[in-house]
């Protein structure tokens, strides 16, 4: 399978030239750009919002991925489309139980696709239930927060779990993949990797992208 979908993390470029570096990905084959969107509340860490990625639309040539791990996320669905977010995924811990398939219908009445994280510690059963009702499903293997963790294998195995229940969805993972635990997610059935730190930090962020394309 090589429709693998590459998503850089931007939380681990240099904030201060994002356009360099934002182009620096698309040059070297990224398909989408992944942008951490923390509140220091759902997450003890803050990190951008509405206006810096409206910013980086206006530069940005591929789909903005946008992961917000922020409280109340039903508040900012309106303001985060209207920014440019092309997907746009929230956390099944930040919402009410019985607010989230009204969620998962709001964001798809914009025309963007619909996307929900889990945590690490969120056990995969309590999920399947909204499959079928979206785009993508982000399998968290680090704690959310920050960018350059190490990578929870345990976590990796829910993505099995999930792509035996639903063959179509975007089975997305994030936190700690590189090369090698990229493959791992990949076997298991994940078609989309987010990578931060392995990309930025790699001298030859073209050779980074293309080894996590390659498996
Ligand atoms: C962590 C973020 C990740 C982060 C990944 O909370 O959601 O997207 O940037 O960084 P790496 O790839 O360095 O683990
Ligand atoms: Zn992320």
């Amino acid at each position: 399978m090589s429709d693998v979908i590459i998503s850089p993390s931007i939380l681990s470029a240099d904030f201060a030239n994002l356009e360099r570096d934002i182009k620096c990905v698309e040059d070297a084959g990224a398909d989408w750009l992944h942008v951490d969107v923390m509140d220091g509340h759902f997450v003890p860490n803050i990190t951008i919002g509405v206006p810096v990625v409206a910013s980086i639309k206006k530069v940005a040539t591929i789909p903005l991925d946008v992961h917000l791990m922020i409280s109340e996320p039903e508040k900012y669905i309106e303001p985060f489309v209207k920014a440019g977010a092309d997907i746009l995924t929230f956390h099944y811990e930040a919402v009410e139980k019985e607010n989230v398939f009204a969620l998962i219908d709001k964001i798809k009445s914009y025309g963007v696709k619909a996307g929900m994280s889990i945590k690490p510690k969120t056990d995969v059963k309590e999920i399947l239930n909204y499959l079928s009702q979206l785009d993508m499903l982000l399998v968290m293997t680090v704690e959310p927060g920050f960018g350059g963790q190490k990578f929870m294998p345990d976590c990796a195995e829910k993505i099995k779990t999930i792509r035996a229940m639903n063959k179509d969805i975007i089975v997305q993972v994030d936190g700690g993949i590189n090369a090698e635990t990229g493959k791992i997610c990949r076997d298991y059935g994940a078609n989309s990797l987010v990578a931060g730190s392995y990309i930025y930090r790699s001298p030859d962020i073209k050779e980074a992208v293309a080894s996590l394309k390659r498996q």
